[in-house]
């Protein structure tokens, strides 16, 4: 592969949105950041600077960083940040994975403004395992717009105890779409030419909503998430979630018109989430025009109601890998370590809050608390006291998890880590509970990929949930919606030795301690442990 340069300055930069212009944290000023480019096998050179007050430290949402981990990114688990006035390069090689992944910021919220899509295309001269080939690639990352300053709504309901301030708007590109009527253009549109197939390239980089999207009368094609390919389906709309992307084909079929793209949420707990839509405008051009006609009063796409769990469980149900010769589903049919994580929202004391408590989530029961020098470093330094390796492999007691919770649950805090040996195979059962309320969480596994082999409602039960598990072609994902009341289970080989994090992609429930880490122990073979760090490693 080749290697390929960046420069991302962080600063800040004015933008007007839904009427009002804040400053807001950028990379090199622009907004959403720029997308990286690379084909599969290229190394990826990302010099990075700091000109802001925050410190900040980029996370490559989905690269696997094979032997890399300290070009992972999230702040104090890989890395410590980059301070004001500091450099830092991360350099890492793309391996085996070609689609659609994304970049964000992972140190406090500042993921609200820093984040950008990362696109991985084939080597030179190998074509996509999908036809037909798209005549022009887009990419869609939908966000999340808050009027106010994003630190400020965070830091306020940690004070008070409250959950956040829900935001303002969502947007595709940036751009919150037709719903607001201000002076300023505030709509993305993509054009298209009748009869040219397009391949679309979603991202889900909203804080804290599962997203629908659809675009008015036209079926989309899925054909691959997460940077892997799936076996294709025709869907109407697509459901995705925080963390997720999702490519799908869309066949510009009308002879002319506007149609609108739309993103609004799914949520189907009884929580408070903006409902608003965002839009942008599909718009057909004629063969001879590039130019920007005026859509006229475009269709808009019905769109799942907020809660349609029955369409968001049978899309999910449609996803497949792509399991062909070239791209086999290794999934492991053995396993050696079987881990069950309870993973939910409690409350806990605060002596700032009104009426003494404060919203506070957890993984068997232990609110992870982030550590003031990086995990990293401290696994490879030899660090003592930052963490223990003692993550349990199940809760303390099992109870009726998406009934009526005991009143006597625990939730203790900690920096506990769990260990994996090398190339051990690993299944993971996701259980949500009940405990404050129920909650579709979507977990992300940084450093990995994993196979969704089984979900459902209710308890999982060990002793019948199996028969039912799909070893043969399920979906291959970094980030996986577990189901409000619901299970999952996942499988994944730990073939990848260093620190990796897990955690809820809503950003309120990570903030809360919906979070753990795996350390991966070097293996004995020549290619089996870490690379070393390179020297330009940001201290703490
Ligand atoms: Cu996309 Cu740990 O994050």
């Amino acid at each position: 592969g080749e290697t390929r340069h960046y420069k991302f300055n962080i600063q800040l930069k004015n933008v007007t949105r839904i009427c009002r212009t804040k400053p807001i944290v950028t990379v090199n000023g622009e907004f959403p950041g720029p997308t990286i480019e690379a084909r599969e096998g290229d190394t990826l050179l990302i010099k990075v600077t700091n000109h802001v007050k925050y410190n900040v430290s980029i996370h490559w949402h989905g690269v696997r960083q094979l032997r890399t981990g300290w070009a992972d990114g999230p702040a104090y688990i890989t890395q410590c940040p980059i301070q004001t006035g500091q450099t830092y390069v991360y350099n890492f090689t793309v391996t085996g994975q070609r689609g659609t992944l994304w970049w964000h910021a992972h140190i406090l919220w500042l993921r609200a403004t820093l984040y950008g899509a990362i696109v991985i295309l084939p080597p030179p001269n190998v074509p996509y395992p999908f036809e037909p080939k798209p005549h022009k690639e887009i990419t869609l990352v939908l966000g999340e717009w808050w009027n106010a300053d994003v630190e400020a709504v965070i830091n306020e309901a940690l004070q008070t105890g409250a959950a956040p301030n829900i935001s303002d708007a969502h947007t595709i590109n940036g751009k919150p779409g037709e719903i607001f009527k201000c002076p300023v253009k505030d709509t993305f549109t993509l054009p298209v030419e009748h009869g040219k197939v397009y391949l679309l390239r979603i991202v889900n980089a909203a804080l804290n909503d599962e997203l629908f999207f659809e675009v008015a009368n036209h079926l989309v094609k899925v054909v691959e998430v997460d940077a892997v390919y799936t076996k294709p389906f025709d869907t109407k709309a697509i459901v995705i979630a925080p963390g997720q992307t999702t490519n799908v084909l869309l066949e510009a079929n009308k002879r002319s018109g506007s149609y609108f793209v739309a993103a609004r949420p799914f949520m189907d707990a009884p929580v408070t989430v903006n409902n608003k839509t965002a839009t942008a405008i599909l718009h057909y051009i004629s063969r001879n025009s590039e130019s920007d006609i005026p859509a006229v009063n475009p269709l808009m796409p019905r769109l799942p109601l907020l809660n349609d769990t029955a369409f968001a469980t049978s899309f999910t149900s449609k996803l497949r890998s792509l399991n062909s010769v070239q791209f086999p589903a290794k999934v492991p049919q053995t396993i050696d370590r079987n881990l069950f994580f309870a993973v939910g929202l409690a409350t806990e004391s605060c002596q700032t809050c009104n009426g003494g408590l404060r919203a506070s989530a957890s993984i068997n029961n232990i609110s992870f608390v982030m550590p003031s020098i990086s995990l990293l470093d401290a696994h490879i330094f030899n660090i003592s006291g930052v963490f223990t390796a003692d993550f349990p492999d199940k809760p303390p007691t099992p109870f009726n998890y998406t009934g009526t919770p005991p009143k006597n649950l625990i939730t203790s805090k900690g920096t506990r880590l769990s260990r994996l040996p090398f190339n051990s195979t690993v299944q993971l059962v996701l259980q949500d509970t009940s405990v404050l309320t129920v909650e579709n969480h979507p977990i992300h596994l940084h450093g990995f990929n994993f196979f969704i082999v089984g979900r459902g409602f209710g308890n999982y039960d060990p002793n019948t949930d199996p028969a039912s598990f799909n070893l043969v072609d399920p979906p291959e994902r970094n980030t996986v919606g577990v189901p409000t009341g619901g299970w999952t289970v996942i499988r994944f080989r730990a073939d990848n030795p260093g620190v990796w994090f897990m955690h809820c992609h809503l950003e309120v429930h990570t903030t809360w301690g919906l979070k753990m880490a795996f350390l991966v122990e070097n293996g004995d073979g020549p290619d089996q442990s870490m690379l070393p760090p390179p020297s330009d490693f940001p201290k703490c």
